[in-house]
């Protein structure tokens, strides 16, 4: 494993992506941890994030000298490279020349490794106002930039690196080259986590957690279920059947989906429950999104308690129980809800901060290290359709998180035909694949003004959520084209008499959110 040391800047987690985009597996770890920590989780290499800090100011995370003394390759990128240089006696200047964007820089020496195959003078992406003016000791100086003398660095003995520019981001297009000399020459490193390798430890981590256990596996109709149940049934085969919850939520046509083509696809037990009574009864005149996320995620687990005799009453087990839950759960997920370390809890994903503390399951979690792209990676190795695949995320809690206020039939129903509008027109368009998702949000609370014929209307709007993503984590409003803002917006308003007002979201992920809840 490849730690990335996160000094509070956005990049640690496009750091951890880019690496294993570079086939290494890699986690993001807090600032925290002291370097013993660090050395004790014996990581084949370690990289230091940016940070917003300077090494100088008051309370700025330093880096203890013990982690470069331990003969574990290390690469400190921006915030990260300035703290490496200060720790082994280099000086770090707060010369107030920032450079902020992109910059050039330039190569100081003869070929060295580090910087194998990128461009003498190079572009790249650089955020920074203090600069190293003078290497530590023992260290070679491979380049430089209008602003950092010292712009790049490298001390082979010690296999210490660091860069003064980003290279996990795209603006520095010879960055992921970097990346990689770092691992294979630097670390020497193979890359060898593949998705193949992914699917063979994790079919060997289910049997040895499960035995021969029973499970179920809660299916949402979404990527991160499908694949985490085809997963386990690759591991297990019929120790597993599924379950899916009709919670009430879902969109247009879905239920019906995941009875055919699940099924279909992976040949595992399926078992539906129908519980959109018992779910809208306890989200009844709740408003609040926590309050929602925490309920609903609570009724999934005793809905799937209640499934038990069911699924068993199918395995024809008498006395059996079942012992253990499966769901797909992300690496991003896990962040979010504040389980990754040191993170603030965003919002209470329904299957991780939403869980209750009474529950008797214990968790099956195959995807929880991955993100979006190799779960959907993982996915078509183990032969699932590019249909199912390749389909847009929509969230557990379903539409219950896309009305702003409380929830009820008849606001479910008219959200449910916005969204089915919304969705045939971007895949009419042929533009399913430029967008992330596109969430439709009722503000079921708002009322306009509006006119329609030659009468008065007072009706809600709905929003428009095209986002484009690479993993969830940040995103930007998709560029959809008027033509087909202007045809979804038509259709709704005059197709749906309810709605009168058909708006659009251009925030970015931070500083909103993807959802609206
Ligand atoms: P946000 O709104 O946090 O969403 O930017 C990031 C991604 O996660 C999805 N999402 C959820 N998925 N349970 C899920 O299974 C949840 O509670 C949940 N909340 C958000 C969201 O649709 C987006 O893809």
């Amino acid at each position: 494993t490849v730690l990335v040391i996160d000094y509070g800047a956005q990049y640690a987690q496009l750091i951890a992506r880019r690496v294993r985009e570079a086939r290494v597996y890699s986690e993001v770890v807090p600032h925290t941890l002291s370097a013993a920590e660090v050395l004790a989780r014996r990581p084949a290499a370690v990289i230091l994030s940016g940070g917003p800090a300077s090494v100088y100011a008051d309370g700025a995370p330093a880096v203890d000298r013990e982690l470069f003394e331990a003969g574990v390759p290390v690469l400190g990128i921006c915030y990260g490279f300035q703290a490496m240089a200060h720790a082994l006696g280099g000086h770090v200047g707060r010369t107030g020349e920032r450079e902020f964007g992109k910059t050039e820089v330039r190569t100081t020496t003869a070929p060295h490794g580090l910087l194998d195959g990128t461009d003498p003078v190079q572009s790249t992406w650089m955020s920074h106002s203090d600069s190293v003016q003078q290497a530590p000791e023992g260290f070679e100086v491979l380049a430089t930039s209008d602003a950092a003398p010292v712009a790049c660095f490298a001390d082979d003995q010690r296999r210490l690196y660091g860069v003064q520019w980003h290279p996990e981001v795209r603006h520095s297009p010879q960055g992921q080259r970097l990346i990689e000399n770092f691992l294979y020459q630097g670390a020497g490193l193979r890359p060898e986590w593949t998705t193949g390798s992914i699917v063979e430890e994790q079919v060997a981590a289910i049997r040895e957690q499960v035995g021969d256990a029973r499970l179920i596996c809660g299916l949402s109709g979404g990527v991160d279920s499908a694949v985490a149940a085809a997963l386990v049934q690759k591991a297990v085969g019929d120790q597993l059947t599924c379950v899916f919850v009709d919670h009430g939520l879902l969109r247009e046509g879905e239920a019906e989906q995941v009875e055919r083509d699940f099924v279909a696809a992976t040949g595992a037990k399926l078992h539906v429950a129908h519980e959109a009574d018992r779910f809208l009864a306890a989200l009844e005149g709740v408003a609040d999104p926590e309050q929602k996320r925490k309920i609903i995620g609570r009724e999934f687990i005793r809905a799937f308690e209640d499934a038990e005799e069911a699924v068993l009453a199918d395995a024809a087990a008498a006395g059996a129980t079942v012992d253990f839950l499966v769901q797909g759960t992300l690496y991003p997920d896990v962040v979010e809800s504040g389980g990754g370390e040191g993170a603030a809890n965003i919002k209470s994903h329904h299957n991780v901060g939403g869980l209750p503390e009474d529950m008797r399951f214990q968790l099956v979690e195959p995807l929880r290290a991955l993100f979006k792209d190799e779960v959907r990676a993982v996915g078509a190795e183990l032969g699932l359709p590019a249909a199912m695949v390749q389909r847009h995320p929509f969230p557990g809690p379903g539409l219950g998180i896309r009305i702003i206020g409380d929830i009820t039939q008849e606001r479910l129903a008219i959200l449910r035909r916005a969204d089915a509008i919304a969705r045939q027109e971007l895949t009419r368009a042929g533009l399913d694949a430029e967008v992330w998702q596109m969430p439709v949000v009722l503000l079921a609370d708002v009322r306009s003004v509006g006119v329609q014929g030659d009468g008065r209307t007072y009706g809600h709007p709905v929003v428009l959520r095209p986002v484009s993503s690479e993993d969830a984590m940040t995103a930007d409003f998709s560029r959809l084209p008027y033509e087909l803002l202007a045809t979804i917006s038509n259709r709704i308003t005059n197709e749906i008499e309810e709605i009168n007002r058909v708006t659009l979201d251009v925030t970015s992920k931070p500083p909103g959110t993807i959802e609206w809840e």
